[in-house]
């Protein structure tokens, strides 16, 4: 593949503040493009600069408003096929419907898998994602795939806090994220404990059974993937501090926090700190003295510069 000049940011309408953060620490000016709905309802997506031979990435995480932001992504792509770009690169920091990945009810979707589809379908040859709901989603993807994790970055925020690692816990909400909490709890050398909890039904609402490990005495550092209702969160502080826990600190890449989610969890009174990224907008809504935000820009940007360069998007992670 021959690919003229350095690479190319683009951004759709989902989170443009972080495309310029990613351009910031790239050195370079974002590219041109402009949108527009028909009056019909139909997305319109026109690029204003010459992409031909260029290495094009578009960024536009699956936010709210996830099917017009999925859609207008799709269409981004296809006019940069269209336009002969040398290579298309979809940068999704978040993915949604990663969590509608397998059927396990009769007749349900697999989601994750069709959008996947959809995205190779339109163009791109490669993806850049951030950690997904589950590592096995990158399997949907028929393009090249290179996932990254906020993992050491959350993880780093945490060592440089004054917490002796002889008062903390890391504690999994759940037994889904026991894996990568061990990971976690590795990283800032410090014991595992894991909320055993279950979902009622298919809405958002979550029962916690079980604590397995000692929180007691300790704080207790939850780490997620993702927060959305807060509902994991809540149960998982409200039953550490049922185990004597002596407060809760939580971490996830993703907040998604819909509607009054953020106020119901900043309100737990035994939580110290809720540690967020910006792979998401973050709108008003989501800020609170309790809300510390880590950027995703560098890490996204580094990916892109080694990805354009040839060279090893896994050794940031070493
Ligand atoms: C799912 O199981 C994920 O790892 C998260 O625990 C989940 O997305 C959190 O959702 P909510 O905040 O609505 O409980």
């Amino acid at each position: 593949m021959f690919l003229n000049g350095g690479p190319m940011i683009f951004t759709g309408q989902a989170h443009p503040v972080l495309a310029k953060r990613i351009c910031e620490y790239l050195d370079c000016d974002l590219g041109a493009a402009e949108f527009s709905k028909f009056n019909n309802d139909n997305t319109f997506v026109r690029i204003l600069d010459n992409v031909r031979h260029r290495d094009v990435f578009i960024v536009q995480p699956t936010a709210y408003p996830v099917n017009d932001n999925i859609m207008e992504m799709l269409i981004f792509i296809d006019a940069a096929r269209r336009a002969s770009a040398g290579r298309i690169t979809a940068v999704i920091p978040y993915y949604s419907y990663a969590r509608t990945d397998k059927k396990d009810q009769p007749r349900v979707p697999i989601t994750g898998r069709l959008i996947a589809d959809l995205i190779h379908t339109a163009g791109a040859d490669r993806v850049v994602l951030v950690d997904l709901h589950a590592a096995q989603v990158q399997g949907f993807f028929s393009t090249v795939v290179d996932e990254l994790t906020a993992l050491p970055m959350l993880a780093d925020y945490f060592a440089k806090k004054d917490i002796s690692t002889e008062d903390l816990v890391v504690v999994a909400p759940d037994i889904g994220s026991s894996r990568r909490s061990r990971v976690f709890a590795t990283r800032l050398n410090v014991p595992l404990a894991i909320v055993e909890k279950r979902r009622l039904g298919n809405n958002d609402q979550v029962e916690t059974l079980n604590v397995i490990g000692n929180v007691e005495g300790k704080y207790a550092l939850l780490f997620d993937d993702e927060i959305n209702t807060g509902s994991t969160m809540i149960a998982a502080a409200n039953i550490l501090a049922d185990k004597g826990s002596k407060g809760i600190y939580a971490c996830a890449t993703h907040a998604v926090l819909p509607g009054d989610a953020a106020q119901k969890l900043t309100a737990v009174p035994n939580l110290k700190e809720l540690v967020i990224t910006d792979t998401m907008p973050l709108e008003d809504r989501k800020r609170h003295p309790k809300i510390t935000v880590v950027p995703i820009a560098p890490l996204v940007g580094e990916a892109i510069r080694r990805i354009h360069e040839g060279r090893s998007v896994g050794a940031l992670f070493r």
